[in-house]
């Protein structure tokens, strides 16, 4: 059976991005294959939490990962940092990882400037971290959204260099997947580029965020006069509404909105109500869901324990094989 591994970087609550981009294809994996899915909080470190913002937000995670339908049964459910063995096989890595490669990454670039005065070398490897989270379950399938893909080219790198190196087919390399559709890239409601936590207050729909809250940031979304003529391109605020239409609204609603637009009878106003009763729709269990399951500490703390010990088994198992393959080899 083949091998997925996907993770989320802990860093406030999960949003649409996340879901459609991510969870909504573990949901369907574990059902088919060994699946590791795992909270990120190494990588978060990159951008310096408080130790309270970097457990509550590793809570967060686990409550929503939960809550969205992942089963501890079917899927191993973990912490990054409970895996010691990941930092071990990072170190290992980032040997052969070299500066001229990690500094050409895209997410590299942003973070730098984004962050100027924190560009630490946690944020130049997180490549080569990310790779160890994947082929140290030697995944073949990473099930993420389409900003990850420069990432997972990277995991593929830094696996093939591995082998070359050692001379051995030791990792698989991995390749970044959505069930045969294209990765998905989740637009923002301000307009532009994809919804994201950083992006700003107002950009992100939370999967626990309430209606009233939803229906305020939806009809704030950036819209454009309207088309100059019928069966106009679309701008892309527009083209963006569309795209959350399609994930979230039946198809008979979409192709409704799509004609109005076509024939330049829109009113962006009705566009966006219908968008943000969908919207609600959709989350309204899971917030409800949410709630449920971050109330049982004592739930959420056996199902830690229980992913910790299954995903460091696979973990353990092939940093000792790497090191005996490196030629670490006790006398
Ligand atoms: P992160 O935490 O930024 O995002 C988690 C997942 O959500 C997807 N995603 C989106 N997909 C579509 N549209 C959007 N607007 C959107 N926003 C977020 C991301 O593509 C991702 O799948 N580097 C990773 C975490 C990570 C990881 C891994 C993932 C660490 N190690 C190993 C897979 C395998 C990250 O920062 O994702």
């Amino acid at each position: 059976m083949e091998t997925v591994v996907s993770g989320i970087r802990p860093t406030g609550n999960l949003h649409l991005g996340n879901y459609f981009g991510a969870i909504k294809n573990f949901i369907r994996m574990q059902e088919e294959y060994n699946c590791f899915f795992f909270i990120a909080d190494y990588h978060s470190l990159t951008t310096h939490p408080t130790p309270q913002d970097l457990h509550g937000n590793v809570k967060q995670v686990l409550v929503e990962y939960l809550a969205t339908g992942i089963d501890p049964e079917k899927a191993t459910l973990y912490i990054q940092s409970d895996l010691p063995e990941t930092a071990e096989l990072y170190l290992l890595l980032n040997m052969n990882a070299y500066m001229g490669e990690l500094e050409r990454v895209t997410t590299f670039k942003e973070k730098a400037r984004k962050q100027p005065n924190n560009v630490n070398a946690g944020l130049l490897t997180y490549p080569s971290l990310m790779a160890a989270d994947i082929i140290i379950h030697k995944a073949n399938k990473v099930p993420v959204g389409k900003d990850q893909e420069q990432h997972l080219e990277m995991t593929r790198t830094f696996a093939r260099r591995f082998n070359r190196m050692y001379n051995t087919e030791f990792f698989p390399e991995p390749s970044a997947f959505n069930f045969g559709d294209n990765l998905i890239k989740i637009p923002g409601l301000d307009g532009s580029g994809k919804m994201g936590k950083s992006e700003g207050e107002g950009n992100a729909v939370f999967l626990a965020e309430d209606p009233k809250s939803i229906r305020k940031k939806i009809m704030r979304a950036v819209t454009d006069a309207g088309p100059a003529e019928p069966n106009a391109p679309k701008a892309e605020p527009i083209e963006n509404l569309f795209s959350l239409l399609k994930v979230v609204s039946t198809q008979e609603t979409v192709d409704y909105f799509e004609e109005q637009y076509n024939t330049c009878n829109i009113r962006y106003g009705d566009l966006k109500k219908q968008l943000a009763e969908d919207v609600i729709q959709f989350t309204t269990p899971l917030r409800e869901r949410i709630l449920e399951v971050a109330a049982n500490e004592q739930y959420l703390s056996k199902v830690a324990k229980m992913g910790a010990e299954k995903a460091r088994e696979s973990s353990a198992k092939t940093v000792k094989e790497a090191r005996e393959i490196i030629g670490f080899r006790s006398f």
